[in-house]
């Protein structure tokens, strides 16, 4: 049984990682922030639990920590907190750009960090950044500003653990039908793509996430 931390469980996107990852047998830990939709879903699914705040990136750190205390090891970390922000670039508060910059970069980031050291040798480390980063849209630039350092620090990190066939996973999704738009800090959204179906997405994510603890790469010669 495979034992994973979700970080942002209780978004949309979190929900059905949480799910799907469960209905693949999957043990898990569960961290998000609204203090509600924690409380339900851990009562739902029976996890243990983690309050977590981008704003408190120490707490981040100890979040795969906690979850490998809790279930004993840890074999998968898959972050899914974001927000979004949208405008142009003279047009965004630097508070916006300073709050893109914590939720979507740092807090993934410091969540990982944090798990490099406990998660198994042949586990993985995942973030979903999105399509922007191959292709940003105007009316976007601090958003994928944001998710493009994340993916850059990811593509690092993965040449870092390699020797420990550590698969690290830039988990770059298209728009999906989540209202994720719909939640920006500020602005509105540009034209947006035809929006996919999230629990396809999901699916395809966890089947590739499980995927690789199933079928490790041979061990290199040390
Ligand atoms: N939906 C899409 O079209 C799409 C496409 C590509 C990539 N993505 C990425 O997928 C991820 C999840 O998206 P979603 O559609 O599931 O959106 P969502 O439902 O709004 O989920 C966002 C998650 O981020 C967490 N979060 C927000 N601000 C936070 C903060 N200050 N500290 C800690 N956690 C915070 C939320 O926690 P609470 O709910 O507990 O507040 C929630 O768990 C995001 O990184 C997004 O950029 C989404």
């Amino acid at each position: 049984m495979h034992r994973v931390l979700v970080v942002g469980a209780t978004g949309e996107l979190g929900t059905h990682a949480v799910d799907g990852l469960l209905t693949r047998g999957s043990e898990l830990a569960v961290a998000g922030r609204d203090p509600a939709r924690l409380a339900s879903l851990a009562a739902r699914t029976g996890c243990p639990a983690f309050p977590i705040d981008a704003y408190d990136l120490d707490g981040c750190a100890g979040a795969a920590p906690r979850a490998a205390a809790a279930l004993g090891g840890l074999d998968g970390v898959l972050v899914a907190v974001g927000v979004p922000a949208f405008g142009t670039a003279d047009s965004t508060p630097d508070a916006v750009a300073e709050h893109l910059m914590t939720v979507n970069a740092l807090c993934p980031m410091a969540v990982l960090r944090g798990a490099i050291p406990v998660v198994r040798d042949g586990g993985f480390l995942a973030a979903i950044t999105g399509a922007i980063v191959g292709a940003p849209l105007t009316g976007t630039a601090d958003y994928a500003a944001s998710k493009s350092a994340l993916s850059c620090w990811l593509a690092v990190v993965s040449r870092e653990v390699r020797r420990r066939d550590v698969h690290v996973v830039d988990a770059r999704l298209p728009h999906m039908a989540t209202g994720f738009a719909s939640r920006a800090v500020s602005g509105s959204p540009p034209r947006l793509p035809p929006a996919a179906d999230p629990a396809a997405e999901m699916a395809a994510l966890l089947d590739r996430l499980l995927g690789h603890l199933s079928s490790p790469r041979r061990q290199p010669n040390r």
